[in-house]
């Protein structure tokens, strides 16, 4: 009895003297942790802190060893091996235990790229690239998303991801057009606080949610040609307006981090661009994160190493992404503020704001993976939530009376590379940093939805579209193949010829043709669309390809909209709405439904025709006036009815149709 009173009273005492270190006092707040913790630090521990290494570039010891602050999987560093989550938790907590060895016990922060889902598992839940969630706009199916994400990342340790990307494109040259909501800040504006308080939750407690980025701070997708990190030539006033807005959400929603784009504005890189970061994204907005640079960013700034470091830390950034090269950053960090070249004071903020994120995290109480959550990883609640986030990206945009089809009787033709291929239709960020073509992780894909959809009809596949005659109708499933940052890059957009000829046998056979289209952005498809009967854009719908025969076979409805313009020729690019000229294929926000798909007459080029009976007139203005006074008239396709293109219907819309209807005007948006 006596020995069990001494061993509770020295446990408790332990517990007293560990508490007595304010920052490890869970019940201390945070500021009160952060500055306990800072005033124990010394200089190379704060330095330490101030870095993000790749984990291939560390050896045992050295988080420890360093204070290292962070350590991220490059985008195609995954697991040894990658077989299941539970080997990324292997990994984490390997790494986590190193940390926790240094002299203060200091979690490090693990940061990886779910960018859709976490990807570079083998096995997780893959969501449609951003590009298709624009097309659905739907705030609480971003919430789920976000959720789900965060559950399967939190399963394997990993406490961060670099995403939400809230890049407003405006050129579809640019290889990271799809990992934007869409070319007009709007749908950004729309989904990034949903978005985000599913990663983080309101608190970031709870053990499943980690840390979100917003990416890439500032005009990533502005860049003259869509060259990637290129430079954004524009006024400050476009900067504000066009990509400024998705990001405002996203700091409300007290996002944890923000990552710094490779791209210059008006010839000055982000990376060095003080009044972008100090002034408006600290002090204007407030930001109480921390800002992190981007992969080897801060080596693109011109002068020595010691040069580079001094002006991006200068400039704002707390955290630098120096994946191999982070020993050398850390003692030449000490160099600069020993010299007094970068203020103790902006050492101490950097360090300040990263270890806040950390307390929030609650990792100094909870540093290992939470492993209660690894059967999540991929389950069927989770692809479920994918699947319904496929079925809603879809857009419509031609539809000759042959959709939804009907898989009760009758035969089914499917061809093209994109139809069955998992990596394909999953995208880059997907296991490796670019993405591969083939079956590269578990899912559905498009074929295999479909055939698990049909009941009684019977399906045909072949690739290269030989054998379609004698079918009822023909799905074509083409477009691109993988391609991240730098590789996307293209001034061709048209179909491939290997394209053009599995739709050249398929056309052939004389027999209804719908072409899915599998791609990042728009593809240049005018010299071949009159042959189709069907078109839909499907994006990257990522591993849940039923998604999309749910909606092919009617059990959904289309109700994707155009996130970006979809143009004729690659000579109208760029092309986004509001352009003074604009003369589209299809207009943003375009989109048909299977219950109301009549094109729109010829003449136009977008909606207007809200009754679907063939003419724009004054019924239709009549109509969205009465809509918009509330008198709700049936038989209404609202996706016509936004005229002009700024995601409102109002009076303003009424009018236009009326000033087209009298000849004032000759085209909407
Ligand atoms: C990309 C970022 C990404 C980072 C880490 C960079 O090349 O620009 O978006 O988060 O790599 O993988």
């Amino acid at each position: 009895m006596k020995k069990k009173i001494i061993i509770m009273l020295l446990m408790l005492l332990s517990i007293t003297i560990v508490w007595s270190q304010t920052y490890l006092d869970p019940n201390a707040s945070i500021e009160a942790r952060v500055s306990d913790l800072l005033s124990r630090m010394t200089l190379d521990e704060k330095c330490g802190q101030m870095l993000q290494a790749e984990k291939n570039a560390l050896n045992q010891g050295d988080l420890a060893n360093y204070c290292i602050g962070s350590i991220l999987s490059g985008a195609s560093s995954t697991a040894e091996p990658n077989n299941t989550a539970s080997d990324w938790a292997d990994m984490y907590d390997n790494f986590q235990q190193d940390a926790l060895n240094g002299r203060l016990g200091i979690p490090v922060i693990y940061g990886v790229d779910a960018v859709h889902g976490f990807g570079n598992v083998y096995g997780s839940t893959v969501f449609p690239h951003n590009i298709g969630l624009g097309a659905a706009r739907d705030p609480d199916l971003m919430e789920q998303i976000g959720t789900v994400t965060a559950r399967e990342v939190a399963a394997t340790g990993v406490d961060w991801t670099f995403g939400p990307c809230l890049t407003v494109p405006r050129d579809e040259r640019w290889g990271r057009t799809y990992e934007g909501f869409g070319e007009d800040p709007e749908i950004g504006e729309m989904l990034a606080q949903k978005y985000i308080l599913g990663f983080q939750g309101t608190t970031l407690q709870g053990g499943e949610k980690i840390t979100a980025t917003a990416k890439h701070w500032i005009a990533d997708g502005g860049t003259t040609n869509g060259i990637d990190q290129g430079n954004t030539v524009c006024t400050e006033a476009v900067l504000r307006q066009i990509h400024l807005p998705p990001y405002i959400p996203a700091l409300n929603a007290g996002v944890g981090t923000a990552m710094i784009s490779f791209s210059s504005w008006n010839g000055t890189k982000c990376h060095e661009y003080s009044y972008l970061i100090n002034e408006m994204l600290k002090n204007e907005f407030g930001f109480k994160g921390f800002v992190i640079s981007d992969y080897n960013g801060i080596q693109q700034l011109s002068g020595t190493y010691s040069d580079q470091i001094r002006k991006s830390i200068n400039a704002g950034i707390d955290m630098l992404m120096e994946p191999n090269s982070w020993q050398s950053c850390i003692s030449n960090l000490r160099t600069l503020v020993n010299n007094g070249q970068i203020p103790q004071s902006r050492i101490d903020d950097a360090v300040s704001r990263i270890l806040r994120v950390k307390f929030k995290l609650g990792l100094f109480e909870n540093p290992y993976a939470n492993r209660n959550l690894l059967n999540t990883v991929g389950s069927a609640a989770h692809r479920a939530v994918a699947r319904e986030a496929v079925r809603k990206s879809l857009v419509l945009l031609k539809n000759e009376n042959v959709l939804p089809l009907s898989g009760n009787s009758g035969s089914i033709f499917v061809a093209g590379k994109n139809a069955d291929n998992m990596g394909n239709q999953c995208g880059a960020w997907t296991i490796s940093w670019q993405g591969e073509s083939g079956d590269i992780t578990p899912g559905t894909t498009i074929l295999e939805g479909i055939r698990e959809t049909v009941t009684g009809a019977r399906v045909t596949y072949n690739q290269s579209g030989s054998g379609a005659a004698g079918h009822d109708v023909a799905i074509v499933v083409i477009g691109e193949t993988p391609y991240a940052e730098g590789r996307g890059y293209d001034t061709d957009l048209s179909l491939t010829q290997d394209d053009i000829s599995v739709l050249n046998n398929v056309y052939s056979a004389h027999i209804p043709v719908i072409v899915v289209l599998v791609s990042g952005r728009p593809m240049i498809v005018t010299n071949q669309i009159d042959n189709w009967d069907g078109f839909v854009a499907a994006w990257l719908p990522g591993t849940e390809g039923r998604g999309v025969a749910d909606v092919l076979f009617g059990d959904y409805d289309f109700t994707g909209k155009l996130p970006c313009t979809w143009p004729r020729t690659m000579s109208q690019i760029p092309i986004n709405v509001g352009d003074s000229s604009y003369d589209p294929l299809f207009a943003y926000n375009y989109g048909l439904s299977c219950s109301a798909s009549t094109p729109a007459p010829t003449g136009t080029t977008g909606p207007g025709d809200v009754n679907n009976d063939g003419s724009i007139d004054i019924v239709d203005a009549l109509l969205i006036a009465q809509y918009y006074v509330d008198l709700n008239p049936p038989n209404f396709d609202i996706s016509r009815a936004d005229t002009n293109c700024n995601g409102n219907i109002d009076i303003v819309d009424a009018l236009l149709i009326a000033q087209y209807y009298v000849g004032l005007i000759e085209k909407f948006c």
